[in-house]
């Protein structure tokens, strides 16, 4: 679906349990400046742990109910993103994000999300695309901004991280948006 070129020296593509080693690599890399925001920071610790959330991902991914990809920057995997959910029957999915500080501010997350949402929209049809986000999370926010979504409202309480109830807001684009966007 995808191997995208994001920038020069920038590739969008899928993430995949052969790449154990490498994304447990990653994660050590980023722990500190993503691990408020992303739950496998604190679980990815090794090639084991990282091919666990892999192999679930393309098993996932077969059975067409979520996606995972890397963004690698001059060879190096530095970030990524997920079709967290997706639901081919219902047309709903949600997209989640990670970049490590080396790959922030360069607009790179954003144009990876808009190849999301193209696909999610134009070959899947899907109805409507999803961002949850903690409120204290700018920075995700300021994605979901960019993005042309529209936020729904907050749940209370409806998270765990890091032991701490946390509230979730719930971000949302839907069909006939990214129509009137594109
Ligand atoms: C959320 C996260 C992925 C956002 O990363 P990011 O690099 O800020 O996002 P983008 O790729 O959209 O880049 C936007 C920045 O690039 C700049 N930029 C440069 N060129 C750009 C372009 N062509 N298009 C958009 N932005 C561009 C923007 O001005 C913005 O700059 P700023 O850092 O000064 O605000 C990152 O902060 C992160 O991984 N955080 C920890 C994990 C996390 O919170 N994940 C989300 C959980 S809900």
């Amino acid at each position: 679906m995808l191997t995208v070129q994001l920038a020069e020296g920038v590739e969008f593509r899928t993430l995949e349990p052969w790449q154990s080693a490498e994304f447990a690599d990653h994660a050590e890399r980023v722990r500190e400046d993503i691990s408020p925001w992303i739950p496998w920071a604190a679980t990815v610790t090794d090639a084991a742990s990282a091919r666990e959330i892999l192999v679930s991902y393309a098993q996932r991914a077969a059975a067409d109910d979520g996606r995972m990809y890397g963004i690698w920057i001059d060879g190096v995997l530095q970030g990524g993103t997920v079709f967290r959910k997706f639901d081919p029957v219902l047309l709903n999915c949600e997209i989640g994000v990670w970049m490590g500080a080396a790959g922030q501010g360069r607009g790179l997350i954003t144009k990876a999300a808009r190849h999301m949402l193209r696909w999610a929209f134009e070959t899947r049809g899907m109805a409507r695309v999803e961002w949850q986000c903690d409120p204290e999370n700018q920075r995700s926010i300021a994605v979901a901004e960019r993005l042309g979504m529209t936020c729904e409202g907050t749940l209370l309480k409806a998270f765990v991280m890091n032991g701490q109830r946390r509230d979730v807001m719930i971000w949302s684009l839907l069909a006939n948006e990214w129509e009137r966007s594109t």
